[in-house]
């Protein structure tokens, strides 16, 4: 396995831990709470700048995962192997990731940001160095490129709203993509896993605690304060049931409900800290 500190990155890019991103305290502010893609947030393009950078990052990741799942395993059904055709699925994956870099790299430019303008956090590969293929599977292909396909139609539809035909264009492509990349993960876990119940219940739990950190805070939800909303239609597309989905619309939901109780508790922390002092 490549460490996550052995990535390829030039002096532009900075690092973030990612529970700096998620347990940051100005998500406690009541600001936090309001939808920022909505057009009439006063920060919306910083927003929006904010969310394609991460996506490029992502997009450098997605591609650093799939060729590793290439690389890390010898060939076979073994828990410690991954088939030939999986790894072809897994190469012809990085092919898309390669061109969604170059594109979001674009896009970030057409939106007036630079590479670097944000920081990079890297549990998506982290997620990709599970010594488990299935696993990664479902903690990279389903959790997070489902994430992608949620996040790539809120953009493509911030971009159809402002009349912006390149970057509505460019992201409806990229969904499409998308939804191979997580039918891909759906196909491969059912059939590596079909006389592995145990295996197959491993997989489904690191995909719930992967798609539970991403749903923090609200970030993603059915509510219209949640900048990003499930896309039903394209996750039904990649293999999702409807069961599946239902389920995590529950854990973004838990995940929110979470995120107001670990921010009414700290105020409530700096209020006490407040009196003290005084
Ligand atoms: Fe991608
Ligand atoms: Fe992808």
């Amino acid at each position: 396995m490549l460490p996550v500190t052995e990535l390829a990155r030039d002096a532009r890019f900075q690092r973030v831990r990612v529970e700096d991103t998620l347990f940051d305290p100005r998500n406690a502010n009541p600001a936090a709470q309001q939808n920022g893609l909505a057009i009439t947030s006063r920060n919306a393009s910083d927003n929006a700048r904010g969310l394609m950078h991460g996506i490029f990052v992502g997009e450098i990741q997605a591609l650093e995962g799939a060729g590793r799942t290439c690389f890390d395993f010898d060939l076979g059904e073994a828990r410690d192997q991954a088939p030939f055709g999986l790894k072809l699925d897994m190469a012809r994956q990085c092919w898309d990731e390669a061109r969604h870099v170059e594109i979001s790299c674009k896009l970030g430019d057409h939106m007036g940001g630079e590479v670097g303008e944000f920081a990079e956090q890297t549990l998506l590969y982290e997620a990709a160095c599970n010594p488990d293929p299935v696993l990664r599977l479902t903690g990279v292909n389903r959790a997070l490129e489902g994430l992608a396909i949620d996040v790539f139609k809120t953009m493509r539809d911030f971009g159809r709203i402002l009349h912006d035909p390149v970057l509505d264009f460019c992201e409806d492509w990229m969904l499409a993509d998308e939804v191979t990349h997580v039918k891909m993960g759906s196909d491969w876990l059912r059939r590596l896993t079909v006389n592995d119940p145990q295996r197959l219940k491993d997989a489904l739990e690191f995909q719930k605690a992967v798609d539970k950190l991403f749903s923090f805070g609200g970030f993603r939800g059915e509510q219209e304060q949640n900048p990003v909303h499930l896309a039903r239609h394209f996750r039904q597309l990649a293999g999702f049931s409807d069961d599946e989905i239902e389920e995590l619309v529950g854990i973004a939901a838990e995940a929110y409900a979470e995120a107001l109780a670990t921010q009414t508790a700290n105020a409530d922390d700096i209020r006490a800290e407040a009196a003290q002092a005084r």
